[in-house]
């Protein structure tokens, strides 16, 4: 299967550094050997889409609502980010569950939804540091896992433990096998056999230089990407890292 290497710009991007982003992308995606995706803000997702129709990188939101439409200030729907252009979509990502109180079955209402719209969900599940002082990582993300993927579930799941996000401190590579294996024991426990070809994100300052190593781990799907996707080369050289 091939990896997936995904960015999450979150809260970044104006026009300009959304096209200076996209535009080298667009001509060195063809040669590499994963799957690129990028999630622009809401309000770049258009700009980003044209700038790269036609080449082999996709684009995402980086939140749905549950619903199709209706009275929801501020709130964007599966079947908007469609319409602007994306076919990808990160639900449940930490600074949502923190930030906007998200709990796993609102998540799980949001993959539905976005499925229903015909958009592939990554869901992201991971644990605090004080959850992984106190050893709890793989009750924490089990119970994520079982509260935030739908029955018959077939889209992404990304790890992002929640302490080295945006932090330069990255699991080692020991940690990271045991928690792929076991996000992997659990998906087919959970799904059946199809749990054995959902592809695994890792994600947690991943940079060009750590890359190689993480996406070599078993279990590793490929790679949720924050700061380091918002500059064109240390993005693309990530990528080159994948399998
Ligand atoms: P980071 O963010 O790469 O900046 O640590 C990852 C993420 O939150 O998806």
């Amino acid at each position: 299967m091939r990896q997936l290497i995904a960015g999450n710009w979150k809260m970044n991007g104006l026009r300009e550094e959304a096209s200076a982003i996209v535009t080298p992308l667009r001509l060195d995606a063809a040669d590499l050997a994963c799957d690129l995706l990028v999630c622009p803000p809401f309000t770049q997702i258009m700009t980003v889409a044209s700038i790269l129709a036609g080449s082999a990188v996709a684009v995402g939101g980086q939140d749905c609502h549950t619903g199709e439409k209706g009275a929801h200030t501020g709130d964007i729907s599966a079947a908007m980010l469609r319409d602007a252009g994306a076919t990808w979509v990160i639900l449940g990502h930490s600074e949502r569950r923190q930030d906007h109180h998200e709990s796993d079955s609102l998540i799980q209402a949001k993959t539905k939804a976005a499925v229903a719209a015909g958009l592939s969900p990554i869901v992201c599940v991971g644990e605090t540091e004080a959850q992984r002082v106190a050893a709890d990582q793989n009750k924490v993300v089990g119970g994520q896992l079982a509260g935030s993927l739908p029955p018959g579930f077939a889209g992404v799941v990304a790890y992002e433990p929640v302490w080295a996000i945006g932090t330069g401190k990255t699991a080692t590579e020991a940690d990271v096998a045991a928690m792929h294996l076991f996000i992997r024991e659990t998906l087919v426990k959970q799904l059946g056999p199809a749990g054995e070809t959902i592809r695994i994100l890792y994600g947690g300052s991943v940079r060009p230089a750590n890359a190689g190593s993480l996406l070599a781990v078993p279990h590793v799907g490929g790679a949720l990407v924050g700061g380091a996707s918002l500059k064109a080369e240390e993005f693309l050289g990530i990528a080159k890292a994948a399998t």
